[in-house]
């Protein structure tokens, strides 16, 4: 019998989609799922649904399985992240040769991806964390891939996964080695905190412009903003969610007000906390789905608010200007982020080549992530390019305006806001830390610096001495 090119391991949905785009793309794939737990006639069941890959064998014995990919083995572990991959690793280890490639395609923590990568060159075998991007249709027809881990490992499966990954605007695969260890997991796990910002903007923007409009009214306008600079993949499925009807009804004006979420979000933001890096939109993003997820308190407290009769009236210029000023910082923040995590880890993180890679098959493309690749070539980051900052100097007044606007109103606008005060923050040359200094000197004698001094000397002040 013929060896498969590749074996896939975890036949959820991502896992499903990404065997079929395999087996689209001309490789021979086994695919292998686990029989306890009530998922005993999976292989079974999706074998039988997918009898026109000619190319695509079931599994159900770890050991058979294994045995029927060709050497160097290539094996895509497309499981929940977590223990569960230590699992699978620890059944795979005695099946591997030397040589042999893991490649982990699940949300893994970055730091654990590192501690494999380590584990598994120890056996001989070589791991690599990748990020997938694209949801359920990107795994099928092309999604974005994060690769990192071990070099030799990735040149093996670099051919498999250029072919199944999205294509950029000049055709080049949305898929590049980002660097050793976690890495690939890591600007994952940053993909994902923008996606979150990206998300929550879009979310507060929608509780504006409610405030004067309905549904089919605020799809409207944010399909003229999709026309523009502005668009991007969630908008543009923002605008199709908003239009959904179900007879009557609009299906969003149904769904509970309480957003759910698997981590990558918070992560990103602990992560940034650990690293220094300022990531606020990201972070008021998770704070969001956190502040939603206590419905009953806020269904008794909202009880006894009288609320005032707002003043103002929307500008929808402003807004579009404000969301075109917030997504800028928000991408900011990001890869401010990317860029601080490789100087730690020394990973050499090529900016433009992530932003390129991520104008295509990912959750967060957008017009704005095609002109970053240019933008990322020239400078270290958004703030330090001259035409970027000169159009959040411009976009000022329009995110001052909407944040009153949305103050007045009584909408939490927080991304928004995050999103200016980083800004204000940012570009003031006298912050009030003189006084946390003092403080800190006061109680702890930790000293501080003085203005002006060249000799970066540290004082101490005896506070109470009269
Ligand atoms: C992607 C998404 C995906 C993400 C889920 C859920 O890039 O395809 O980022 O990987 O994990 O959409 O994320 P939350 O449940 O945390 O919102």
């Amino acid at each position: 019998m013929d060896k498969s090119d590749v074996g896939l391991i975890g036949l959820g949905v991502m896992g499903k989609s990404l065997s079929l785009n395999m087996a689209e793309k001309g490789f021979k794939v086994s695919v292998y799922n686990r029989t306890d737990g009530g998922e005993a006639q999976v292989v079974s069941h999706f074998i039988k649904e997918n009898r026109s890959f000619k190319h695509i064998l079931g599994f159900t014995q770890l050991h058979d399985f294994v045995a029927s990919i060709e050497r160097p083995r290539k094996l895509l572990i497309m499981i929940k992240a977590g223990t569960a991959v230590d699992a699978v690793i620890e059944l795979l280890i005695p099946l591997l040769d030397e040589g042999d490639v893991v490649i982990d395609g699940g949300n893994s923590h970055y730091l654990d991806t590192l501690k494999r990568c380590h584990y598994l060159a120890d056996h001989g075998i070589y791991f690599v964390g990748c990020g997938i991007s694209g949801g359920e249709a990107g795994a099928r027809t092309g999604p974005c891939l994060m690769p990192g881990g071990a070099y030799e490992g990735y040149q093996i499966i670099a051919p498999l996964l250029e072919k199944i990954s999205a294509k950029d605007s000049r055709n080049q695969p949305c898929c590049a080695y980002i660097g050793k260890d976690g890495s690939g997991h890591f600007i994952k796990m940053v993909h994902n905190g923008i996606e979150y910002a990206e998300m929550q903007l879009l979310a507060e923007v929608y509780a504006v412009l409610k405030t004067s409009m309905q549904s089919e009214e605020i799809a409207e306008v944010l399909s003229g903003w999709l026309a523009t600079d502005l668009s991007s993949y969630l908008l543009d499925i923002t605008i199709t969610i908003l239009k959904k009807r179900d007879g009557e009804h609009y299906v969003l004006d149904t769904i509970l007000d309480q957003a759910g979420q698997k981590g990558t979000g918070s992560w990103s933001s602990k992560t940034a906390l650990d690293l220094g890096a300022v990531t606020t939109m990201m972070s008021s993003a998770v704070f969001a789905r956190y502040v939603s997820s206590f419905k009953a308190q806020r269904e008794t407290f909202s009880k006894a608010i009288v609320p005032e009769t707002p003043t103002g009236t929307l500008d929808v210029e402003h807004l579009e200007n404000a969301y075109r000023f917030a997504r800028i910082i928000n991408h900011h923040q990001g890869f401010e982020l990317m860029r601080l995590a490789s100087v730690e880890y020394d990973w050499q993180l090529d900016l433009s080549e992530i932003a390129r890679i991520w104008t295509q098959g990912c959750i967060i493309r957008s017009h704005f992530m095609e002109a970053s690749v240019e933008i990322l070539k020239d400078k270290p980051s958004f703030l330090a390019s001259s035409p970027i900052f000169e159009k959040l100097l411009h976009l000022e007044r329009p995110i001052k305006t909407s944040i009153f606007y949305a103050l007045n109103h009584r909408v939490g606008f927080d991304a928004f806001w995050s999103a200016y005060h980083y800004w204000i923050s940012m570009t003031t040359r006298e912050l009030p830390a003189n006084l946390i200094q003092a403080q800190r000197d006061f109680f702890g004698a930790h000293t501080y610096q003085l203005k002006g001094d060249s000799s970066s000397e540290y004082y101490h002040t005896n506070w109470n001495e009269a």
